[in-house]
């Protein structure tokens, strides 16, 4: 448990697995997980106009202009003041994203203490994304190779109907790992240049890499 908010960014590619992680880090250090990637998706869902105007950019694998994703992260970060610290999945995605993080944590007198790199190789990428099915009323995700749901179709949390992303077919993948190479992958530079980058290898079993990430915020912390 931790004494003093703790900022935590978990950056790697697409289907790197930083939502699977971030949920598991938020509920351990009691952090609050904020997904861009799911609060577009809840926007585009409740059909808002910013998930209107997003639709199309995640659809085509483009990163969503970043007045529209730094609205959306400044109302969610106003409204939760109160948390002790925040695992960022998916913020930033390129350096001006960063920048205003860093502007909005400074705000609340915090900073980010660390970033985590899950480094996993694109066909191991192309593999997961290819098996990954969503609750559409939960969140909750799968992998039918990895990870099943014990029925075929249905959420084992909700009962919920798992669902394909429209962003996972296979040609978009290959053009969100190009954007990623592109756009964000640049960061990992400036957050090494700053000494808080971790890498993290994030291939193996959920609890193995689950453990990996435990054990790099652990050594920050001594
Ligand atoms: P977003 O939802 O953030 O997508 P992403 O970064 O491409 O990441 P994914 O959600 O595909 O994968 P993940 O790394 O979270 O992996 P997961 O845990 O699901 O963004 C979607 C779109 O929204 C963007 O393309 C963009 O348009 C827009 N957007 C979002 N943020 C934005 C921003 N800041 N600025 C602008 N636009 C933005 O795991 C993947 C699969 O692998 C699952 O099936 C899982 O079960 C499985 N898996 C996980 N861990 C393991 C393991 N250890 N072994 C085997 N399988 C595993």
């Amino acid at each position: 448990m931790v004494t003093r908010a703790l900022d935590i960014v978990l950056l790697g590619p697409p289907g790197a697995g930083k939502g699977t992680q971030a949920k598991r880090t938020a509920a351990a250090f009691e952090l609050l997980h904020l997904s861009t990637g799911d609060l577009l998706r809840d926007e585009v869902s409740r059909g808002s106009s910013l998930g209107q105007e997003a639709q199309g950019f995640m659809n085509r694998g483009e990163l969503v202009p970043d007045a529209l994703v730094g609205k959306m992260l400044v109302n969610k970060l106003h409204a939760q003041v109160a948390a002790r610290g925040c695992v960022f999945d998916g913020y930033p995605r390129n350096t001006d994203q960063a920048v205003l993080l860093d502007g909005l944590l400074a705000e609340l007198n915090r900073r980010v203490d660390i970033v985590l790199y899950l480094a996993v190789s694109d066909e191991e990428i192309v593999a997961r994304i290819s098996g990954r099915r969503s609750c559409g009323s939960c969140g909750a995700v799968y992998n039918l190779s990895h990870i099943p749901p014990k029925r075929d179709g249905i959420c084992d949390a909700c009962g919920g109907t798992l669902a394909i992303r429209e962003d996972d077919r296979e040609e978009v993948v290959r053009q969100r790992l190009s954007v990623y190479r592109e756009r964000t992958a640049p960061l990992l530079g400036v957050y090494r240049g700053r000494g808080i980058l971790r890498e993290v290898s994030g291939v193996g079993a959920e609890d193995k890499v689950f453990s990996r990430l435990r054990t790099a915020m652990e050594a920050r912390a001594s």
